[in-house]
């Protein structure tokens, strides 16, 4: 796709970066010129392949509905400004929210706790009341689409965008795009929409706020679509006080679901008990992304949000930490991450020799790169960082792209500069310029003690780590890949260094 950043949209509206990228369209964050404040365009974009006739519909009706929604005014919904046309499709021009959404929050932190999961719920479902009283349906609810601000806010956006996943003239002939996991029943059996099919959306997602997933998430949209209108959810992992609310929301039969007041009842009833309820599985360790924001300052203007917010899912049981047996690279995963856990190896410690697991997995970056990272550690993406964690916080795998034509030498400099700054007993083992699959390179190696929270929030405060950071420019972009492990951990896992260093491609 062309960048269009700086374009100006209807003579105002100015983009400036894109802020990520769904199924329907892009998300840019922009600039109204003529009131000078800050606003989201999305862009909407149907996916190719759709007959033109369909198209215009579709585009109508989402202008027609995204018109309609700019009437709502509701604290928990995402304030449309502005629909205008060009190049012949709609253009949402709305108030920019500059917090992460559901999706991104459960991805980096973990499940939400019950009861902050039964609040936002609650709000999602006092916008969505507000909008079916004067007839507007959300057809999208989701957790990208419900953005949590600091001080516990949750807003929905997006509101009457037109899915393509859930247009049974798409799905018919076999053309879904994107994942349909948080489609009600009705809407692929009888392209009903209606005030339910909201509601049984709003079910998954709280669904997915406790376990990560959707519960009909099955990673091919054939499948999940057969699991969304067959299947009964999983609930073995949700706490009981929370079933019955799901299990209300999420009746195959619109009919039979709880109605909007049940379900505000029900939500309620979560947030009043007084004790917390006890997960039956506790949420994962808190984990920020571990970008030490290179050169941020510096190369800010330049930094190109590539792709959108993907989030690995990679489930696997804490990685031993005892020596790399023989890795074989496993089949590169598709771009698209799915549900599918990645190669597992059993929690009980129990050698058995003969047996060699995979210790790295082949990863393909939508931007053009490729890695083997090792199996078994939490991954995330985030714009032009993508990073992988080992469960027990004792290792870290980190690549960020600067689109920009930057020294490696200086690169290297400006981060130990940076880091620094959190950790002042850095001590630099070695540094030099190296060979990079034909690219220059500039590799440091030193050791630090974690400080709190800032440059490296995945690591464990206070506990000394061993790092070799690899500077890579190949042509406008430079790659920094960031390798570091627990100090009493470092020999150990050399030689997975190399390999997993080793292995960084960029497409030609
Ligand atoms: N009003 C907004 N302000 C800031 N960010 C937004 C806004 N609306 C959407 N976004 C972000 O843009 C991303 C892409 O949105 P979208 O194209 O609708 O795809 P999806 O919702 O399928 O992820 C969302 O994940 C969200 O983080
Ligand atoms: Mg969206």
């Amino acid at each position: 796709m062309v960048s269009e950043s700086n374009r100006l949209i209807a003579q105002r509206y100015q983009l400036q970066r894109e802020l990520g990228r769904g199924g329907m369209g892009v998300v840019w964050e922009g600039y109204d010129t003529l009131l000078n404040r800050p606003i989201a365009v999305k862009e909407v974009l149907l996916p190719p392949g759709v007959p033109p006739a369909e198209q215009e519909r579709q585009l109508l009706r989402t202008a027609r509905e995204a018109r309609t929604a700019a009437r709502l005014n509701h604290p928990s919904v995402v304030a449309v400004y502005d629909v205008v046309e060009e190049d012949g499709r709609p253009w949402i021009i709305m108030e920019l929210v500059r917090h992460p959404s559901v999706e991104e929050v459960v991805a980096t932190t973990g499940a939400l706790p019950v009861r902050q999961a039964a609040d936002v719920g609650r709000q999602v479902l006092s916008a969505l009341r507000a909008a079916h009283e004067v007839g507007i349906l959300h057809r999208d609810v989701k957790p990208s689409n419900i953005l949590l601000t600091d001080d516990g806010r949750a807003v929905l956006t997006d509101f009457g965008i037109a899915t393509a996943e859930g247009d049974p003239s798409l799905t018919k002939t076999g053309m879904v795009t994107g994942s349909p996991s948080f489609l009600a029943p009705e809407r692929v059996r009888a392209a009903e929409a209606g005030p339910a099919s909201d509601l049984w959306s709003l079910g998954a997602t709280l669904f997915a706020t406790l376990v990560g997933r959707s519960p009909f998430e099955r990673g091919d949209p054939m499948a999940t679509l057969n699991a969304l209108l067959n299947e009964e959810p999983d609930y073995r992992r949700i706490p009981p006080i929370m079933h019955p609310i799901l299990k209300g929301l999420l009746r195959k039969e619109a009919h039979e679901r709880v109605t909007a007041e049940e379900a505000d009842r029900l939500l309620a009833d979560i947030i009043a008990v007084k004790a917390p309820p006890v997960d039956p599985e506790p949420a994962p360790p808190k984990q920020r992304r571990g970008s030490r924001t290179l050169l941020a300052a510096a190369v800010a203007a330049v930094v190109v949000a590539a792709g959108g917010i993907t989030y690995l899912k990679l489930s696997s049981p804490a990685q031993g930490s005892s020596p790399p047996p023989i890795a074989q690279p496993a089949a590169a995963t598709s771009a698209l991450p799915s549900a599918t856990p990645t190669a597992t190896r059993t929690s009980t410690p129990t050698p058995t020799p003969t047996r060699v697991v995979p210790l790295v997995r082949a990863w393909k970056s939508p931007d053009g790169w490729s890695i083997v990272r090792p199996t078994g550690w939490r991954g995330a993406r985030k714009e032009s960082y993508t990073e992988w964690t080992r469960p027990d916080r004792t290792a870290h795998l980190g690549v960020e792209a600067v689109y920009a034509t930057l020294d490696p030498h200086q690169i290297t400099r400006d981060s130990e500069e940076e880091l620094r700054q959190s950790a002042p007993d850095l001590r630099v083992v070695r540094r030099g310029a190296v060979n990079h699959q034909g690219a220059k390179a500039v590799e440091w190696e030193f050791t630090y003690t974690a400080g709190s929270g800032g440059d490296t929030p995945w690591a464990m405060s206070g506990r000394r780590y061993h790092e070799v950071q690899r500077a890579i420019t190949v042509g406008q972009t430079a790659y920094i890949l960031t390798w570091t492990v627990a100090e009493t951990q470092w020999r150990r896992n050399a030689s997975l260094m190399r390999q997993v260093i080793g292995s960084f491609t960029v497409k030609a």
